[in-house]
Order: structure tokens, then sequence, then C-alpha cells
């Protein structure tokens, strides 16, 4: 089993170590070393996940170490993947309920996809996102890095996504529409409209917040 630590240990941290030990249950694939944060946490999980040091001490690491970023704000996502980069493997980690293609798909590296996520044809996933649960992603869509579609998000097909950019929990994006960099869209709205960069929408059918 290859070793894996997981890079901030805050809520979706934990939720990365339930992902890891259920992938394990199906193929055992990783082992699961401890946890890097600025600040040793109570873990609330049942898998007491070592502490092992300050996210700068990944330099300090085994280059045979992978890792995965635990932390669910998408500018910190790739802040974090820049400042620890290097040597380091990040791999996408994909929970077994996951429904996908490997031939219908493009994806990078340091995705992280928990459970019951469905990818249709013709996608392109860039690095860094996080797809928590029940998030579906429809034809032809380009999503960059860094993003966070937080539970049962849908993106409908041909919909063209940057980086770094919030969707909230329940959020819904119609077809053929784009979304720029560094935006949110704010749980349960339906963006019928396309974003630029760094807008907050809100809303049925979602309203750029002025
Ligand atoms: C869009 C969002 C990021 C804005 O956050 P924010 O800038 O901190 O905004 P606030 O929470 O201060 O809310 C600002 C106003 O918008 C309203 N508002 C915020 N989110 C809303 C939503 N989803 N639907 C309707 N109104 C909303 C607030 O009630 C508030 O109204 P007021 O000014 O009349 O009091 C946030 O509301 C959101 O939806 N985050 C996603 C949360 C999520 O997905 N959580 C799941 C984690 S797994």
């Amino acid at each position: 089993m290859k070793p894996i630590a997981i890079v901030g240990y805050g809520g979706l941290g934990r939720e990365v170590a339930l992902l890891i030990h259920q992938i394990n249950v199906i193929e055992p694939r990783w082992k699961l070393i401890g946890y890097l944060d600025d600040n040793q946490l109570q873990d609330t999980t049942s898998f007491k996940v070592p502490f092992l040091g300050p996210i700068n001490y990944a330099s300090s690491l085994s280059p045979e170490v992978a890792l995965v970023i635990g932390v669910g704000t998408p500018s910190l996502r790739i802040k974090l993947a820049n400042l620890i980069g290097g040597a380091h493997d990040f791999p996408n980690l994909i929970h077994p309920s996951a429904v996908y293609s490997e031939q219908n798909w493009n994806i990078g590296v340091g995705n992280i996809i928990t459970s019951h996520c469905s990818f249709t044809t013709g996608i392109t996933i860039g690095n860094f996102n996080v797809f928590n649960t029940k998030i579906t992603i429809g034809h032809d869509v380009v999503i960059g890095n860094g993003n966070v579609f937080n539970p049962t998000t849908c993106i409908s097909g041909h919909v063209s996504i940057g980086h770094r950019n919030l969707f909230g929990v329940n959020s819904v994006v119609l077809q053929t529409r784009s979304v720029g960099n560094d935006n949110q869209l704010a749980a349960g709205s339906v963006l019928m409209s396309s974003m630029r960069h760094g807008e907050t929408w809100l809303g049925v059918p979602a309203l750029k917040v002025e």
C-alpha cells in the first residue's frame, strides 16, 4: 500500500480520511500515515489519524508519500498545492460509488471525488477540484483547477468552468453557461446566466450580488 498524508484536517480533511478508508475497503491501496495542519486538531473520526506536523513539514516527508489537499476553500487549495508542489504525487481519490467512464473523461491530478458522484461523457477536469457527494456533471463540461462543488450540485451539459469557484450545496448551473474564476454560487441557487470573475450569485434564478 502506498503511503499518503492529508494536508489540512478540518471538516473536509476528516471526510477525506473516510474516503481513503472507503476506497481501501474495496481495494487496499493507501496507508494513511497522518495529517499535516498548522494546528493539532481533535480527530472526531474513528481512525485517529496521527498529527505529523505543520503544513511546511511536507518538505521533510519522503517523496514516496502521496499527498491530498483536505481543505475546502478553493483559493487555499491552489495555494497549498503550489506551496508544497514538487516532489510528491497528488493522486485523484475517487469513491468506489462514483459513476464515470475512463474513456469519456480527461482528468488531471489531486481531485477528490466523494460518494455517489456521476460524470457522463466528453468531460475535462483539471487539478485539485473537490466533488463532494452526489454531484452530477453533464456532457462536454470543462472544469479548471481548484473548484469546490458542495453536495448535490448539478452542472448541465456544455458548461465551462474556470478556476477556484465555490458551488454552494444544492446549486444548479444550466446548460452552455460559463463560469469564470473565483466566483461563488450560493447554496440552493440556479444559475441561468454566465458569471465573469470574482462574483457572487444568489437565488432562483440566481442574480448577481452587487
Ligand atoms: C454565497 C455564500 C458564499 C455567501 O456567503 P457570505 O458572503 O458569507 O454571505 P452571508 O452569509 O453574510 O449572507 C449575505 C446575505 O445573503 C443571504 N444568503 C446567503 N446565502 C443565501 C442562500 N443560499 N440563499 C438565500 N439567501 C442567502 C443571507 O441571508 C444574507 O442576507 P441579508 O444580507 O439580508 O442578511 C454563502 O451564503 C453560501 O451559500 N455558501 C455555500 C455554503 C455551502 O455550500 N455549505 C455546504 C458545505 S458542505
